[in-house]
Parts: structure tokens; C-alpha cells; sequence
């Protein structure tokens, strides 16, 4: 109960569990003197510190300048150190980056060689967003994505596939810090009404590494298999609070695809597979990407305090800037959305294309029926203190014929709705002017009209 055990580099390890805010970067460097893993930025952004986790739900890139160490009970880590052969025999993507000198200073490169071989492992294909939480300052992602090209085909090395075996041989020790269900969750909240859940730690980890905080009791909820869960319900789907945003993206292809769409430019592949949508939610965060849209469909919002549960409309819960509907000691179980919404669409405007914080995200689901608007759902990020309903401008297209002229009659209620602000991001009058042009761009993606700029990078040079 004291340790915190798992497999590093294919060895069983141990670290005592008396700071349960420790970073595994710290521990790696300073404990185990393994310091090809490196920190950049130390805050999920640069991926320098890039480290392949494998557990019973497969095998993924995290950051581990923000990974706590007890969220690594029962995992398996590799860092760079552990991916060559013991024998020193090179893994494919790290004989790629040779050929294709994917490697100038080098600092970076340990972080890309992780998040390749997760590729590689995963069978991925799509180098450019499975990269895209790698920062490289000096060689150009040119040649670092043609190497993760080059080595897609090789077999994984015999090696890189001991650790799941490895795994599922281990003892399993109770988690420190994590209890094992909602059930008991619930308990240790009653218990701690003022104490911190971490779920990914995408947040809370910078809490940790940039404010320096003492957080005091904390729970990990990565052990509550049964909040992990997306599942249908009458009337809908039910998304557990603890499932990660990667998960959330490959269940949504199907049912909400601008939803998946959207939830591919969060952050990075590192951040994606950590960060849950239940702390997308609970942190309250007016620019966070997963509120606007869930408003957007109607969603509702679980809460659970000990054995209470209550369900209200996602966006009653967001009360002022950084203040929401929260009780002490009630967390967020869950959030439910309609099973189809075709009307769906997302637009995240950002500064950089990958891993970027929204400016603004607008969200859009009209409905429309013998040409007349019969209901009409608009909710932005970025726009305001919340997550916020845009109520002016549903109230001036609802009942109204959908056409151009009436969109446009429309575009003056976004002032009623929003007075934004200008920071780093945008400024006010910017941000205002792209929300108008959303919804002028939404009326053109409903009628089919093509309204992404990204096919056009798809495009042969003109010859
Ligand atoms: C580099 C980087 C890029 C990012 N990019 C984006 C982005 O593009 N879009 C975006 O929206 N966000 C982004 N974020 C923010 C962050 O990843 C998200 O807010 C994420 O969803 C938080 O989830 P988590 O599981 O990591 O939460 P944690 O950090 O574990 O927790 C966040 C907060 O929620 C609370 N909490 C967690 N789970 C529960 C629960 N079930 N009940 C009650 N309280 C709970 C915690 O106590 C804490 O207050 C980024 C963060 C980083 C570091
Ligand atoms: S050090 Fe930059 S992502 Fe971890
Ligand atoms: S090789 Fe220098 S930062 Fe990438």
C-alpha cells in the first residue's frame, strides 16, 4: 500500500508512495539517473519528456514532466533507455531517424523516439497528429515524419512486446491514492470535501510544476473502472467522467464525427491520452474545447455527493468565471448526450493548427425543418467567463426561415450574448467578428458548401 510498483524498461521497480505529487520526469532523472528523457517546457507542451506507458487498455504516449507517479501503479514505462534491444540493437524509428537525419542538437529527439515507437507499436499511420505534441526547434518535421514513414512496415522488435506479458504476471497491489470505484470515491469525497481529484493531471499537473502548490489530500481517479466507460442509455450516451479524450475521440467517429473532429485538435496525442472529460469539465475553464460542444448537444451533466446524485443541463453548471455548480465533496460521475445529432458541427479557432488553446470555439447544432429553424442549440468557448449558451442569437434564427438574410439579421444578437475579452489570444473585437463568421460559416457547411481550408494542403503542386 506504501509503493508504488511498476515495470521500467521491462524491470520491476518500486518508489515509495509518501509525495504523491511526484513527477515521473523528477523521479527518472533524479532517482534513477535516466536523463534521456529531458524537460523542455514542463508543462505537457513540447513532448521532450515523451515516455510509452502500457497497461491493460493498450499502449500510449504520455508526458512525464505531468504524469504522477501514482498513476503508474501496475503500468509498464519505457523511456528512451528502453527502447533500443539489450543487446543495443536499434529499434526501427531510431535507425529511421539516422537515415533520414531526423536528429540536429538532439534535445528533442529522445521525446520524438517515444512517441514514434507508440506509432510504430500502435500501427499508426498518421504521423503528422501522432507527432504533433513534439516540439523541434531546429531540424524540421520534414525529415523526422519521413523516418516514422520509412520504419511504419518493420515488425515491433521482439523486445518492445515483453511488457504486457510482464504485466500481467505482477501481483496487483492495491493503488495508493486511487480508490477502486465510484463507490468508493464517493466515500473518500465525503471524507475529504475539500480534497483534489486527479484524473489525467493535464491541469493539475501544471499545478504542480508552475504554481509549486502543496495539494493537500488528493484521490486518483484512475482506478475507477466503472466511471471510465462510454456507454448507450435510453436515450442517449452516457460518457463516464474518467474517460480519457482519446478514447472519447475514436468512440465519437461514428455517432457525433465533429465532435471527433474537434477532440483531434485538442492538445496533442500526449495530453489526448491522459486528460479526461470529466476534468475537461470539472476545471470550469472558459476556453477548454469539450464544454461548448457538449452544450451544443443538449447534454447533462451527473453529479454524485456520497449516495445523492443529481443531473442537471451542462451549461447550468458553469456559474461564473472559475465557479461552477459544485458541492463539497460531490465530483462529476457523468455526462450524457443525445445518440445522434447530424446538425453537429465544431469550429476551433486557435493561433497554430496542433496543440493549441482555443481562441474561440464555436459550436453549432440547428435544426431545421421545411426550411424553418425549429430549434437551434450555439454555444462558444473563449467568448466569455463560461463555457457559454449564445441565447440572443438562437432566439433571433428560431422560428425564422434558414436563409442567408436571415443569418445575417442574426449576426448583430452575438453582442448581446458575448462582451469577449482581449488577452495573448485575441483581442475582443477579433473575437466577436470570428463568431459572426462562424455562424455564416455554418449555414455554408449545412448546405454542403466546402468550408475547410484543410483539403487545399492536400493538394499536388500545380505543375
Ligand atoms: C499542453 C496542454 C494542452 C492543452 N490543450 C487543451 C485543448 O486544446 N483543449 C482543452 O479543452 N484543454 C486543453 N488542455 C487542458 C486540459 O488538458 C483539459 O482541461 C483536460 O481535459 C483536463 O482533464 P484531466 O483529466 O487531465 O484533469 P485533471 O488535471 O486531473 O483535473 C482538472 C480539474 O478537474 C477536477 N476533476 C477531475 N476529474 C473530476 C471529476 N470526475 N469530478 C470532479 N472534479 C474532477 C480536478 O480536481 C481539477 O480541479 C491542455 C492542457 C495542456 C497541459
Ligand atoms: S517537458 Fe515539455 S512536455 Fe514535458
Ligand atoms: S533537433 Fe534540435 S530541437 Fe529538434
Amino acid at each position: 500500500m506504501n509503493e508504488i510498483a511498476f515495470l521500467l524498461n521491462g524491470t520491476p521497480v518500486r518508489a515509495p508512495a509518501t509525495d504523491p505529487t511526484r513527477t515521473l520526469l523528477d523521479w527518472l532523472r533524479e532517482e534513477r539517473g535516466l536523463k534521456g528523457t529531458k524537460e523542455g517546457c514542463n508543462e505537457g507542451d513540447c513532448g521532450a519528456c515523451t515516455v510509452m506507458v502500457t497497461d491493460g487498455q493498450g499502449i500510449r504516449a504520455l508526458n512525464a514532466c505531468i504524469l504522477l507517479l501514482p498513476q503508474l501503479h501496475g503500468r509498464a514505462v519505457r523511456t528512451v533507455e528502453g527502447i533500443a534491444g539489450p543487446d543495443g540493437a536499434l529499434h526501427p524509428v531510431q535507425q529511421a531517424m539516422i537515415d533520414r537525419h531526423g536528429s540536429q542538437c538532439g534535445f528533442c529527439t529522445p521525446g520524438f523516439i517515444a512517441a514514434m515507437a507508440v506509432g510504430h507499436a500502435t500501427g499508426r499511420r498518421d504521423h503528422d497528429d501522432m507527432l504533433a505534441g513534439n516540439l523541434c526547434r531546429c531540424t524540421g518535421y520534414g525529415p523526422i515524419v519521413r523516418a516514422a514513414e520509412d520504419a511504419a512496415e518493420a515488425p515491433v522488435p521482439e523486445w518492445m512486446a515483453t511488457d504486457g506479458a510482464a504485466l500481467a504476471a505482477q501481483t496487483g497491489d492495491p493503488a495508493p491514492f486511487a480508490p477502486a470505484g465510484g463507490d468508493a470515491l464517493a466515500g473518500w469525497c465525503l471524507e475529504h470535501p475539500k480534497g483534489v481529484l486527479v484524473a489525467g493531471a493535464t491541469d493539475v499537473g501544471l499545478w504542480v510544476t508552475k504554481d509549486l502548490r502543496n495539494l493537500g489530500p488528493v484521490a486518483f481517479l484512475h482506478g475507477c473502472a466503472d466511471l471510465q466507460k462510454v456507454e448507450p442509455v435510453a436515450g442517449g450516451i452516457r460518457i463516464g467522467a474518467g474517460v480519457t479524450i482519446a478514447s472519447l475521440r475514436a468512440a465519437m467517429e461514428e455517432p457525433h464525427p465533429a465532435l471527433a473532429e474537434l477532440l483531434r485538435r485538442f492538445a496533442s496525442e500526449q495530453i489526448r491520452a491522459a486528460a479526461t472529460i470529466g476534468g475537461n469539465i470539472a476545471n470550469g475553464s472558459p476556453i477548454g474545447d469539450g464544454p461548448p460542444a457538449l452544450i451544443a448537444l443538449g447534454a447533462v451533466l451527473h453529479l454524485r455527493r456520497g449516495e445523492e446524485r443529481r443531473s442537471i443541463p451542462l451549461e447550468a453548471f458553469f456559474l461564473d468565471y472559475r465557479r461552477q455548480d459544485r458541492r463539497p465533496g460531490e465530483f462529476v460521475e457523468a455526462v450524457t448526450i443525445p445518440a445522434t445529432a447530424p446538425a453537429l458541427r465544431c469550429y476551433k479557432i486557435s493561433k497554430r493548427f496542433d496543440q493549441d488553446i482555443s481562441a474561440v470555439c464555436g459550436c453549432f447544432n440547428v435544426t431545421v425543418e421545411d426550411r424553418k429553424v425549429t430549434d437551434a442549440r450555439i454555444a462558444f468557448g473563449g467568448m466569455a467567463g463560461v463555457p457559454k449558451r449564445a441565447a440572443a442569437v438562437e432566439a433571433a434564427l428560431l422560428g425564422r426561415d434558414w436563409t442567408e438574410a436571415r443569418v445575417e439579421a442574426a449576426l448583430p444578437a452575438f453582442a448581446e450574448d458575448f462582451a469577449p475579452l482581449s488577452d495573448m489570444r485575441a483581442s475582443a473585437g477579433y473575437r466577436l467578428q470570428v463568431a459572426q463568421n462562424l455562424l455564416r460559416r455554418y449555414r455554408h457547411d449545412l448546405s454542403g458548401a466546402p468550408v475547410s481550408v484543410l483539403p487545399l494542403s492536400a493538394l499536388e503542386p500545380v505543375t
